[in-house]
């Protein structure tokens, strides 16, 4: 080594480690009957942030097709998951009630509403998560606006479902508005984490913000 500094990979050899890092989870995915290898990064994350305990009331936003709700449905004993997507999601367990459609249409609100309201209990869930994405143009502008509109929708859906405690997965794409979008979380939760967990393709921009201990005084209207 010259003066201790670290050697830097070619471009090439940086594309042969991210094709392993994606394969190996690919790989496992196909070998332990995943839905999708998207499984491995909220396991990830909950292992890391201890974020799904046996009986906590989930709403899963961009859940097709259905990697982070089969994931959840075999951690719930007692909670449900209401898994949101105008995609197909996989259903696995009668823990998972799927909403067809988008968040953020009032129909969708509805269904939601209806499900927590048959509950019984405070029609508020424990947890958000959301791994919505859009569909991308390649035009890394309006890709990065679109990406931003859905963090925020994942923010007003913690504002009106969230109960207070409670906890926010949401992914982000590393660009303009994500500096904001963290600050507001920092004033609406009592810890938020940014992390980018390895199942993650490093390749991509995507990463996730954690936040946990929601103060319920509100979180929209962010970018
Ligand atoms: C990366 S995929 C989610 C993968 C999923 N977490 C899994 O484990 O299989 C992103 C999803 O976000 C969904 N999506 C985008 N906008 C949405 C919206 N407004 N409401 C609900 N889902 C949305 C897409 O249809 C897509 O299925």
């Amino acid at each position: 080594m010259n003066g201790g500094s670290v050697p830097k990979r070619s471009k090439s050899s940086q594309r042969w480690l991210n094709r392993q890092k994606r394969d190996y989870f690919a790989g496992a995915a196909r070998r332990e009957g995943r839905v999708s290898r998207a499984h491995y990064k909220l396991a990830q994350l909950d292992e890391r942030f201890g974020l799904v305990a046996p009986d906590v009331w989930v709403l899963e936003l961009g859940a097709a097709p259905g990697g982070w709700t089969s994931y959840l449905a075999q951690r719930l004993t007692q909670g449900r998951v209401i898994a949101v997507d105008p995609l197909p999601v996989a259903t696995p367990s009668a823990r998972v009630e799927v909403v067809a459609g988008r968040f953020g249409d009032e129909s969708v609100d509805g269904r939601i509403a209806a499900i927590l309201g048959a509950s019984g209990r405070a029609p508020l869930v424990d947890l958000v998560l959301s791994d919505m994405a859009p569909n991308m143009s390649g035009v890394r502008a309006a890709d990065q606006a679109r990406a931003m509109d859905l963090a925020e929708l994942a923010a007003a859906a913690a504002a009106q479902w969230l109960a207070p405690g409670g906890g926010l997965v949401v992914k982000l794409m590393q660009g303009d508005g994500v500096d904001a979008w963290i600050k507001a979380a920092k004033a609406a939760f009592d810890e938020v984490g940014v992390v980018k967990p390895t199942a993650s393709r490093s390749e991509s921009r995507e990463v996730y913000a954690v936040a946990q201990g929601y103060r319920a005084q509100g979180f929209a209207g962010v970018t």
